[in-house]
């Protein structure tokens, strides 16, 4: 179907493709084919560059000078109010709602990134493997016997949800208040997510919420700190002065949220890739040493993360375009998921490829500081699967959420069978 429409009236974002048909992978595929920068400018949207190959996002996002994450780092439609990271002409929001990692460039990016490293290196993830293996298995635990349940709330949100709140040491009572803010803060253009009447410029209300609560952790941390990221940070300095409350909620929020809604879709739209390829669960079942790989064909197939934008900050050109200063650049990772100079086969689901160079963590100064932990989730989730998991099959069609930025589905009805322990 989309070989027949014009390039320039392909619609790669509107989160109203995302949340009907899915990730727009026809599209992409023409434009990897026939103009892989591409100037795109949908109705209500401010114009920007499509990038959808591999090589180019690379070569993008390892220039963050010249590409930068300051501005508009997210295209949202004009119509989302100034502070969702567009205004009402869409023009790049001066005034951020949040300033965090994914928005600064160095050299204050490095300064803020080094606070929090130190807890997401593969060593440190390592340690917390026990902790995760017993969230998994306690999840397990309650879902024991045959029902039919809603595989994204009652399952995929729960065991990264539990990980990143033990790591903050957020108390279980306060689990579906995390679960809510982080519903609202991805699911902003979806309406199951808006509250009733609420206007576009009200939308971020979640995130006076949020402050509120982490500040409290904060202030009770300064008190009698503990052996949790929320004391680290806390009482975290950058060239010995407290970090100011603004960039310290920021931080906080970036980290309790994306720490677990990503790894939720990769592990609800890698149970919907399973569905559809049931060989390759199969193949899991009978060597679940296969979980390393699996883990990264699920990100590389489901790309939870599709675009982030970057800012060109002098005029430039990338495969022949000229980029002017002040440019939008979307980089679309689940597009370069899918480049067949790059992968054998992109459009099928194996979950012992390897190598697989993906880019569902993104690549350079950004690349994911969550990338191990995320990995070590979905290992422990797979594994615990096949072993817990007797038989599963849809109970009805799934929903996807309205949302180019984060993909995956809202709901997936299945009757389930877990075995005792
Ligand atoms: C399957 C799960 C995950 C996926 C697909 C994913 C994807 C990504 C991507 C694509 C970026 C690059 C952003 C950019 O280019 O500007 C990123 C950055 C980031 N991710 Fe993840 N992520 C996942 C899990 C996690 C987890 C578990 C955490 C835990 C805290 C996390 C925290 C972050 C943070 C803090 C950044 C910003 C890094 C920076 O700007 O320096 N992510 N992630």
């Amino acid at each position: 179907m989309a070989a027949a429409t014009p390039l320039d009236q392909l619609d790669p974002i509107s989160a109203r493709i995302y949340g009907t048909t899915g990730y727009p992978h026809d599209a992409w595929t023409r434009l990897r084919r026939e103009d892989p920068v591409h100037w795109t400018q949908p109705e209500g949207y401010q114009p920007f560059w499509s990038v959808t190959k591999h090589a180019d996002i690379i070569e993008v996002s390892k220039q963050p000078e010249l590409f930068q994450s300051a501005g508009r780092f997210i295209l949202f439609p004009n119509a989302l109010a100034p502070g969702a990271g567009g205004s009402e002409d869409g023009a790049a929001s001066q005034d951020p709602p949040l300033r965090m990692l994914v928005n600064m460039d160095p050299p204050e990016h490095r300064s803020y990134r080094k606070l929090v490293s130190p807890w997401f290196t593969p060593r440190m993830v390592k340690r917390l493997e026990a902790q995760l293996e017993v969230i998994t298995a306690e999840m397990f635990d309650d879902l024991e016997g045959e029902r039919e349940l809603d595989f994204v709330t009652e399952v995929a949100a729960i065991q990264p949800l539990r990980m990143i709140t033990a790591m903050l040491g957020i108390e279980r009572k306060d689990e579906q208040f995390v679960l809510r803010v982080t519903n609202e803060n991805f699911g902003l253009e979806d309406p199951e997510f808006q509250r009733e009447g609420e206007k576009p410029e009200d939308r971020l209300g979640f995130l006076t919420e949020a402050a509120g609560f982490l500040n409290a952790i904060f202030d009770d941390r300064r008190r009698s700190p503990r052996e949790d990221l929320s004391s680290v940070l806390a009482n975290a300095t950058i060239d010995g002065a407290p970090v100011p409350p603004f960039e310290l909620f920021s931080l906080a929020f970036l980290v309790m949220v994306a720490g677990h809604d990503t790894t939720r879709n990769a592990i609800s739209n890698g149970m919907l890739a399973f569905f559809e390829h049931p060989a390759e669960l199969e193949k899991l079942r009978r060597d679940p040493g296969l979980v390393g790989t699996a883990a990264d064909e699920v990100v590389r197939w489901t790309t939870p993360v599709n675009h982030f934008s970057r800012t060109a900050t002098r005029d430039t050109e990338l495969r022949g375009k000229q980029i002017r200063a002040g440019d939008s650049v979307a980089l679309f990772y689940a597009s370069a998921n899918r480049d067949e100079e790059i992968f054998e086969d992109p459009f099928t689901f194996r979950i012992d490829r390897d190598p697989n160079p993906h880019l569902g963590f993104g690549v350079g100064e950004h690349f994911c500081l969550g990338a191990s932990l995320a990995r070590m989730d979905l290992r422990v989730f797979w594994r615990q699967f096949v072993e817990r998991v007797e038989s599963i099959e849809p109970a009805g069609p799934h929903e996807l959420l309205h949302s180019s930025f984060v993909g995956g589905p809202k709901h997936v009805p299945v009757r389930m069978r877990v075995r005792p322990r």
